[in-house]
Order: structure tokens, then C-alpha cells, then sequence
């Protein structure tokens, strides 16, 4: 079963210069599958989650998500929709620091006027599935970032949405954290059969996903996938990236 569909979709920012940031991209992700999205910077890849998580609208195409197409909801059914079938984990982890971590993780469910008790039971999964029991009473500032990106992950999927997106999740992490964090993703995408979508120019990153699908100037470029070995994978997206050119293939990719 098909998660989301993306037909067609094009996307232009009209301004004094009209600019096609994406012409005629078509893909599918079935149920439980784990993908990266790849390009050079500027190539639409943010432009593309943020038509697929409705945070924009498309100059033509199609998205289907479960089975329900998001564009064609009014304001208040598209926030909802947003909130119980999407999770969104950013760079800059978007956490209130005015609030514990504990409450930055339920605030999806409070917005939605949850028990407390199933609140608490539903806390206490995500955070223990996430390494972070710890340090669920203290504030934003007073843990590291690999830590905020567990929270933001918490977050993410304390709802159980129908599909977890993330825009460079590794963007703003050293290496170590980088891969917890990306070890944490590839367990819940295995453990919970969470559907992912990934953007990302990290290629350590990138070998966690079952597939990855390359964008190059608005357009699909080329899509390849992981099989049993992690290790060749991200040997493929190295090859991959320096085919594609451009700045996708920096100097914070190559590491292991
Ligand atoms: N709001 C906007 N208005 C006009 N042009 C934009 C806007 N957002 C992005 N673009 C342009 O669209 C292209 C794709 O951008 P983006 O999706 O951010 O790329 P990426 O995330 O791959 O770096 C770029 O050329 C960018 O300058
Ligand atoms: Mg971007």
C-alpha cells in the first residue's frame, strides 16, 4: 500500500522571475518504507517536503497521502490533517525552550485534548524507545543536540503518524550524534513499520534509508537501493552524488 503519491507535481515561485523550482516529479512510498532524497543545494529539495507536508501549495500535480489528498482541504481540516497523519523533524530541532522536554513531546497530543493518563503512557514508550527518560524533566538548553533531535523525533511520532518528514535531521549534529540520531530513525522506521521521508546531503545519513531518489534542477535524477550492505550503499551514493555534481558531494559527507 502506497503511504504517499506524488504525481506530476511542479512547483513555480512566480516573483519578477518566474523560477520552476520542480517540473513533472512522480514517486511513491509504500508502507514502512524508509527513503532519502539527494541533490545538489537548490535542486527543491525543501520546495518538495514543504509541498508534501501542504506548508505550500503546488503550481500543478497531485499528492496523495493515505489515501486523502491534502490540497483540497480547507484551512482548519489541512492543520489537522497535518497534525495526526504527519511528523516533522527539522535542522534546527524547532523545540520551545520555554518548555521541559516532556512537554515539548506531548504538545501535539495536548493541542488534541488527550487524557493525561494516555498521554503519560504514550510518553513514556516514545522516551524510553528514544534513550531519553533521563532527561525528560529538564529544559531545552540544559541538553545536547543529539539529545534535541530525540526529543524533536519524540515528537515527531508520538502521534504515530502515517509518515514521519524530515529535512536535513544531521544537518546541525557532529558525527556521533549524527548517527544515533539516524540509528534511532532507521529503529522506529523497523520496530514501529514508520514511514519516512528523509532529505538530506549527509551520505552516512542517507545509507540508513531503504532507497534513496536523487533531484537535480527540479527533476528526478536517478533513484537506487540499499540491499543487505549499509557499507556499499553509502559507497553507491558517493558515486551517485559526484555524478550529480554540483555542492551535494561536500566534505561533511565523507565520513563513517
Ligand atoms: N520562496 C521562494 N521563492 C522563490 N524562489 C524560491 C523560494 N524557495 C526556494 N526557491 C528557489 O527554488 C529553488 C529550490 O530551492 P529549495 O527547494 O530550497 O532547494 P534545496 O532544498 O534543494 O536546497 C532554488 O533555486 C531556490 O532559490
Ligand atoms: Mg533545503
Amino acid at each position: 500500500m502506497s503511504i504517499l503519491t506524488v504525481k506530476h507535481l511542479a512547483k513555480i515561485y512566480e516573483g519578477k522571475v518566474a523560477h520552476k523550482a520542480l517540473e513533472n516529479i512522480n514517486f511513491s512510498i509504500e508502507k514502512g518504507e524508509f527513503v532519502g532524497i539527494m541533490g545538489p543545494s537548490g535542486s527543491g529539495k525543501t520546495t518538495l517536503l514543504n509541498l508534501i507536508s501542504t506548508i505550500d501549495q503546488p503550481s500543478s500535480g497531485e499528492i496523495m497521502i493515505n489515501g486523502k489528498n491534502p490540497h483540497r482541504l480547507n484551512r482548519k481540516e489541512s492543520a489537522l490533517f497535518r497534525r495526526h497523519e504527519l511528523g516533522f523533524v527539522f535542522q534546527h530541532f524547532n523545540l520551545l525552550d520555554t518548555l521541559t522536554v516532556e512537554e515539548n513531546i506531548v504538545l501535539p497530543l495536548t493541542l488534541d485534548g488527550v487524557k493525561v493518563s494516555e498521554m503519560d503512557k504514550k510518553l513514556n514508550y516514545v522516551a524510553q524507545k528514544l534513550g531519553i527518560d533521563p532527561i525528560l524533566k529538564k529544559r531545552t538548553y540544559e541538553i545536547s543536540g543529539g539529545q534535541m533531535q530525540r526529543t524533536a523525533i519524540a515528537r515527531a511520532i508520538i502521534h504515530q503518524p502515517s509518515l514521519l518528514l524530515a529535512d536535513e535531521p544531521t544537518g546541525n549534529l557532529d558525527s556521533k550524534s549524527a548517527k544515533d540520531v539516524m540509528e534511532t530513525i532507521s529503529t522506529i522506521n523497523k520496530e514501529e513499520g514508520a514511514t519516512a521521508l528523509m532529505v538530506t546531503h549527509d551520505a552516512v545519513a542517507a545509507s540508513y534509508c531503504h532507497r534513496v531518489i536523487f533531484i537535480k534542477d527540479g527533476q528526478l535524477f536517478n533513484e537506487i537501493y540499499r540491499g543487505e550492505n549499509r557499507q556499499a550503499f553509502f559507497q553507491k551514493i558517493i558515486d551517485m552524488l559526484a555524478l550529480l555534481g554540483g555542492n551535494s558531494h561536500d566534505l561533511s559527507t565523507i565520513r563513517l
